[in-house]
């Protein structure tokens, strides 16, 4: 039966010739680690939230503060879908196929991992919220990874420019684990950072075997996305809160200072920049021996020429 006009036609990507052959034995060793490595946010015991003496404001910061970081790991799970339906459609081999399955679902144990700390910070007067109080975060956090941008890029340049914001986003998670004055939180962050570092590890692998090859313009353009990505989303609330609007940004940093000074796993808003600036510029470093140019980013740059 021929589909119809009004139909819609789903274009399932042809998945033939389907590689099984390993061609890049760092990336299967990456696999085999996560499956030794696996665990289970559900097994956690968060008692030590629920019995901790806080007070209700605390509590309501805290909860919202690991409910935004809920959303933020949920936001990588999108994201990881579509670069498997794109590296089934590229015919990519098995392995990286699988990287690719095991960053969702970990991604997903992020979340969860996120959202039974909200909701066990939250105690009796919070819960963990499904969706964000403010409008524009309802906006914001689907943006995290626009499509259009994913596609301009070549799929192993784009995966690289996703791991510069692993790295960034885990030396913030490596500070909020350092606040962390509980052990269920130390614990999660601590399992989270150990799945952070294969993704990030998955990125050097990529860019020592790839970035070789890219043009000079790709080079230029993937910069350019790093740099509109962290200005355009992450510093509105996320990595950082300031680019948020005003008075979003000083409710939001008096409850992330608030959750940083009990201990649950926060950093204080005028410590996040100068982690960001930090870890941009090992970025630099790091992304220094192909050539790829970062451009400078005004709120996070500026930060040491004004303190210089
Ligand atoms: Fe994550
Ligand atoms: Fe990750």
């Amino acid at each position: 039966m021929q589909p119809s006009m009004l139909e819609e036609i789903v274009q399932n990507p042809n998945p033939y010739p389907i590689v099984s052959e390993v061609q890049l034995p760092e990336v299967w060793q990456l696999c085999q680690q996560a499956r030794d490595l696996a665990w289970d946010p559900a097994k956690i015991d968060y008692s030590d939230l629920a019995k901790a003496d806080l007070p209700d404001e605390v509590r309501r910061a805290g909860a919202e503060w690991w409910s935004l970081r809920a959303w933020m790991e949920h936001g990588a799970t999108p994201y990881g879908a579509e670069r498997y339906r794109e590296a089934v459609a590229s015919h990519q081999p098995f392995e990286v196929k699988q990287h690719i399955v095991n960053f969702i679902a970990e991604e997903l144990r992020h979340h969860e991992a996120s959202f039974r700390v909200a909701g066990a910070i939250g105690g009796n007067v919070a819960d963990y919220e499904p969706t964000p109080r403010a409008d524009y975060f309802q906006t914001i956090i689907p943006k995290f990874h626009d499509e259009k941008d994913e596609k301009s890029m070549s799929f192993f340049g784009g995966l690289a420019v996703n791991t510069l914001f692993e790295q960034l986003s885990g030396e913030l998670l490596q500070a909020r684990y350092e606040n962390a004055r509980f052990e269920s939180i130390r614990e999660a962050c601590k399992l989270i950072l150990r799945d952070e570092a294969r993704h990030i590890q998955f990125g050097r692998i990529v860019m020592r075997r790839f970035f070789s090859e890219l043009s000079t313009d790709e080079k230029a353009m993937l910069g350019a996305k790093v740099s509109k990505k962290l200005r355009g989303s992450l510093l509105n609330g996320v990595y950082a809160v300031v680019n948020l609007p005003e008075d979003e940004r000083k409710r939001s940093s008096r409850n992330r200072a608030l959750a940083a000074e009990y201990g649950l796993g926060a950093t204080h808003p005028d410590q996040e920049m100068g982690i960001i600036k930090a870890a941009l510029d090992k970025i630099r470093e790091d992304v220094a021996p192909w050539n790829v140019p970062i451009p400078a980013i005004p709120e996070v740059d500026g930060v040491q020429k004004a303190a210089a």
